[in-house]
Parts: structure tokens; sequence; C-alpha cells
């Protein structure tokens, strides 16, 4: 008998769909092969949050649903993307003496140099650390240092990236996935993964920042040197401007959406008086090409000149040879690259995600970067368990207090979305944010 494939499971919650990207690991070669994407209309999610468990589990229900007929496989465990809105970004420094004498660095040192540089953090109540990157490891005063790990020297110092996000999204997010049946086997936010989704090394070696554009949410996130600088959401989306439209020309919602995708911000548009037609409670009405792309730029002005650009000013990366690369459903508006690279000065390109070729057609385009870039990072994890440590809160008790640990290489597999691979570890640890938030409740 065919022994049962490996499966990487990753499940985008997103505010307009909820994606399911199942690939088939290799054990041999540990590459992952993306073999379906499942979807579903996305419900009880607004501006990237949980608003209704039940309506959001049975979209989850749907999704996963149409994943397995695709591929033919059950699912069980999945690692999940959400929005993380509310999150901050905390960086933090740490430094251990190796010895008086220079000599190589080992497993513990990286832990401990971790716990030093995580220490400095003050988590505040309610909260808890996610995610915890280190950017840039020093030995001896020489920066840059990717991997300590067998190294030789005396002194080793680390720069820590934390996000620390409410506790009650976690709990919101890990309770609606297992009432769907499933359970969590880790947990990554959005902006992470639909940059690992869409971005080549190259470009995040040189510096880029990612806007993925969403339905409810715009994920932010910025690349220097390779590493992540920055990860933020901003509540604003594409749903924002179908509301300015649906709103200052007095027509439905679902009208205002189609009306979204069929213009163009080229610079020809913004002169144009020719008229387009809506059909509206029986009426047709009639709007100049000039009128619908104002709306939709003034949304998009607020969002680019002021949001986005705070976000990169705030990562303290000053130089982005990559400029910027543009994601997620909205990125598909026709001349957005062009307006927004004359908006902000900047190099601009949309890009869907880097499997794309390995993904059904009609659903790899760039709205599926995200759920295409969870595989990425589950994969990331499995190669280097120091590159991105998600927080293990089982070991420290209160939810608010988690704290990163990582016992050592493949530590991180225990943790990465595989099909019936035993999960007790972090079912302890879901188990543990319940009981440390509870009265959150
Ligand atoms: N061709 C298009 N032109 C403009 N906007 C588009 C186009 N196609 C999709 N969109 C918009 O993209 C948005 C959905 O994007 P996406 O699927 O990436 O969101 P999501 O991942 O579900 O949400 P979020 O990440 O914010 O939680 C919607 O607002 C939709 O109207
Ligand atoms: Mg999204």
């Amino acid at each position: 008998m065919k022994d049962e494939p490996d499966l990487l499971v990753g499940l985008d919650l997103g505010t307009t769909k909820i994606a399911v990207v199942v690939a088939e690991l290799d054990s041999r070669s540990g590459e992952a092969q993306i073999i379906g994407v499942g979807e579903a209309p996305s419900m009880g999610i607004r501006k990237g949050m949980i608003v209704n468990l039940d309506q959001a589990t049975r979209a989850i229900q749907a999704a996963v649903e149409d994943a397995e007929s695709m591929v033919g496989l059950g699912i069980e465990d999945v690692t999940v993307a959400f929005s993380g809105a509310e999150s901050a970004s905390v960086r933090t420094r740490g430094m251990i003496s190796l010895g008086r004498s220079a000599r190589q660095v080992m497993i513990e040192d990286v832990d401990r140099i971790i716990e030093a540089a995580q220490s400095e953090i003050a988590v505040p109540v309610n909260r808890c650390i996610l995610h915890t990157i280190p950017v840039e490891y020093t030995l001896d005063g020489h920066p840059g240092i990717d991997d300590p790990l067998d190294m030789t020297g005396v002194r080793l110092e680390v720069e820590l990236q934390s996000i620390i996000v409410p506790s009650a999204v976690i709990q919101n997010v890990v309770n609606c996935v297992s009432k769907a049946g499933l359970d969590v086997s880790g947990l990554v936010m959005k902006p992470l993964a639909s940059s690992l989704g869409c971005l080549s090394s190259e470009e995040a070696m040189a510096g880029v920042a990612v806007v993925d554009l969403g339905g409810g949410t715009t994920g932010v996130s910025v690349f220097s040197e390779g590493r992540p600088r920055r990860l933020s959401v901003i509540p604003v989306g594409g749903d924002h401007i179908t509301n300015d439209l649906a709103c200052v020309l007095r027509i439905p919602i679902s009208r205002a959406d189609a009306l979204k995708k069929s213009v163009s911000l080229s610079p020809d548009s913004f002169g144009q008086n020719e008229k387009i037609e809506v059909e509206s409670l029986g009426k047709i009405l009639s709007f100049s090409t000039r009128e619908v792309v104002e709306v939709i730029a003034c949304r998009l002005d607020e969002l680019f000149s002021s949001l986005v650009e705070n976000e990169l000013k705030e990562s303290g990366v000053s130089m982005l040879p990559g400029g910027i690369v543009l994601t997620g459903g909205v990125s598909r508006l026709a001349g957005l690259d062009a307006y927004v690279s004359r908006l902000l000065d900047m190099p601009v390109r949309v890009a869907g995600p880097i499997d794309a070729g390995r993904m059904p057609p009609g659903m790899n385009s760039e709205e599926y970067a995200s759920g295409a870039g969870i595989i990425r990072y589950v994969l990331e994890k499995e190669r280097n368990p120091y590159r991105y440590i998600e927080s293990d809160l089982s070991l420290d008790g209160p939810v608010s207090g988690g704290r990163a640990k990582r016992t050592g290489r493949g530590a991180a597999s225990a943790a990465n979305g595989k099909k019936r691979a035993g999960n007790g570890a972090l079912k302890a640890v879901m188990e543990n944010i319940r009981k440390s938030v509870k009265d959150l409740f």
C-alpha cells in the first residue's frame, strides 16, 4: 500500500476569502510542492478580525472541504495566517560572552542570547509575543552574521524583532479553527506570509517593502538584508474603496465593487469625461471616468502617502532599492503600480505568488500570495528554526508573558502544519492560551 503523503497546509483567514493551500512535502529533499488550493467566501471576519465565530467557522469548513476535494485527501492540521491587527513590533538587543578565549557558538548559546534579548521586553498584560525574529547577529563586533551557529568568537550579540499581539486575537483564531475541526499547528502574521509568498530572496536582500492590499486590511512588511525589519497591519483595504464609491456615487456595494475593478488609474483616466453607466435599483446612473477614479485615488492617497509611508519611516530602513512590491487583490487594479510609483517616487511592481506556476489557474493571482507564503514560512522554519521563532507559550504559563524558546535544530518541525504529524506540544500551547485568557470573555 502506498504511504499517505506528508502534507503542509496553510489557512489564510482573509476578509474577502478564506484560502487553503495544500502542499506535499518531499521528506528527502525538504522541498514542498503545492498540489491544491481551496477557497470559500469569507464570513464573520471584518478588517481581518474575527467578529462572528460561527460564521467564520463555517467559512473555514467550506474552504477546507474545497481543498480536500481538490487534492483527494483529508486535512487535519493547518498553519494559520491571520491579520495581526493591533500588533506591535518591538526591537531589543542581547549580548552574551562565550568565555575568555574564542570558541564555537553552540545551540545553547543561541537560545541564551535570544532569551537575553527577550528579557528586555515588557510584554503588556493580555498581550503575547507571537513572532521573534533575529534581525542580525554580531560576533566580536562584526555585524551582518546570518547564522552564528558553529562560528567562532568570544562575544555574541543579537538584535531581535518581536511581534506582540493581543492574546484575545490569537484565542479567537484558535477557537475558530478548532471549531472547524482542525488542529492549529502554527500561526503566522499575514504580512510575513504574503511577503515570503511573493518576494525573491534577491529583493529581500536588496531592501524592499511589500504592501499586501487585501479586502479589509493592508499588510506592510519592510525587508532589508534578507530579514523583515517591520511587519504591520493597517485596518484599511479594498472594501473601504468600495464603500467610498457606494457612498459618494450612491450605488449598491456590489455595483461599487464591480465599478472599482473596471477602471484604470492611468493618468489619462483623471482627465476623462467618458461616461460609465451603472444600474442601481432599476435606474441607470451615469458617471464620468474621472469622477470614479478620483474617489478611488482619494482613499489610495491617504493609505499610501500617510499610513504606508509612516510604516516605511518606522522601519528605520533608509534605502529601499527594490522599491515597493504590491500584492493582494487590490493590486490588480489597472495602473495602480504606476500610480503608487508617482505618489511615493519609488519603483513599484505588482507580484503574485512565486509558486504561481504550481498553483491551479484562477487561484494563483495576487490574492493568493499570502496563502502560498504560509507554505514557504513553514519550510523556512523547518530549515532554520532560528529564523522565525514562534512563541512556545506553554513553557512559560500565562500567555501575556509568552517568550520564545527553541531547543535545537529541527525543533521547529513539531510546529509545522504537517498532516497527521503529532502536535501535542502545540495543543498544550493552545490549552495554555485558553486557560490564561478565559477571564477575558
Ligand atoms: N481586479 C481588481 N481590481 C481592484 N480590486 C480588486 C480586483 N480584484 C479583487 N479586488 C479587491 O481585492 C480585495 C480582496 O483582496 P484579497 O483577496 O487579497 O483580500 P483578503 O485576503 O480576503 O483580505 P485581507 O487580507 O484584507 O483580510 C477586495 O476588496 C476586492 O474587491
Ligand atoms: Mg489577505
